[in-house]
């Protein structure tokens, strides 16, 4: 298959592109700064060109974005702005647009996260962006045309991470980066549709 992965250089993504480099998969991966192809998706101009230049694909995976973590408090609307153009209508728009460039039969895999069902501290405007994903999930799933195919992967706090944000979500399990990969291969390779996979532990 070829498989375009956004986000593929960072910390769960990297581990998908080996993954699926390994079995035999031809693997585009695209970030901002990183990967082979450049792509903000917080932009619908670079969305657009970025898929004109790697053309028709089998599955699209996205592992990019994040949003605000912050005293609610104070946090505003502003404050949450970057986080709902980013994760949440940056993937959104990765699908609107790249459905026209996804072979029948392909597959959309986009990432929320455990704060949709469990919140962290300072999480709310997460655990909004988060809830939207999986809803956006489970409306467009039941509107893919042509055996098209759209799931969630919501991962809890994974091994790699643990340095990086254990501090910030105390109580959480830390989850087997083998596990969430496989997660991301039930998506894509295998046939499920409309799905929210939890890989919480
Ligand atoms: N890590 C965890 O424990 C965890 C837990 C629950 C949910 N999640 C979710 O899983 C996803 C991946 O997390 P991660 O820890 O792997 O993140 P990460 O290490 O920060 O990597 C994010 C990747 O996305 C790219 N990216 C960020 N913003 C982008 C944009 N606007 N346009 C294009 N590419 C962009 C980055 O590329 P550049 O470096 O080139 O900018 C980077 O390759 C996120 O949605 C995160 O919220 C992660």
């Amino acid at each position: 298959m070829k498989i375009l992965i956004i986000g593929g250089a960072g910390t769960i993504g990297k581990r998908l592109t080996s993954t699926f480099s390994s079995r035999g998969h031809e693997v585009i991966v695209a970030g901002r700064n990183s990967g082979t192809l450049q792509v903000d998706i917080t932009s619908t101009e670079s969305i657009l060109k970025m898929y004109a230049t790697i053309g028709d694909t089998d599955a699209c995976i996205c592992t990019a974005g994040t949003g605000y973590y912050g005293p609610f408090d104070s946090m505003t609307a502003e404050m949450m702005l970057p986080g709902l153009q980013g994760k949440l209508l940056g993937q959104v728009n990765l699908v609107l647009i790249g459905r026209h460039y996804l072979n029948p039969g392909g597959s959309f895999t986009l990432t929320s996260g455990i704060a949709a069902e469990h919140p962290a501290r300072n999480g709310t405007c997460v655990a909004m962006i988060n809830g939207a994903v999986n809803s956006f999930v489970l409306g467009a799933a039941q509107e893919m045309r042509q055996e098209r195919r759209i799931n969630a992967i919501s991962p809890g706090l994974v091994e790699d991470s643990k340095d990086r944000y254990g501090a910030f979500f105390p109580g959480y399990n830390l989850v087997p980066m083998d596990k969430l990969v496989n997660a991301y291969l039930l998506s894509v390779e295998g046939a499920i549709n409309g799905k929210i996979l939890k890989v919480y532990s």
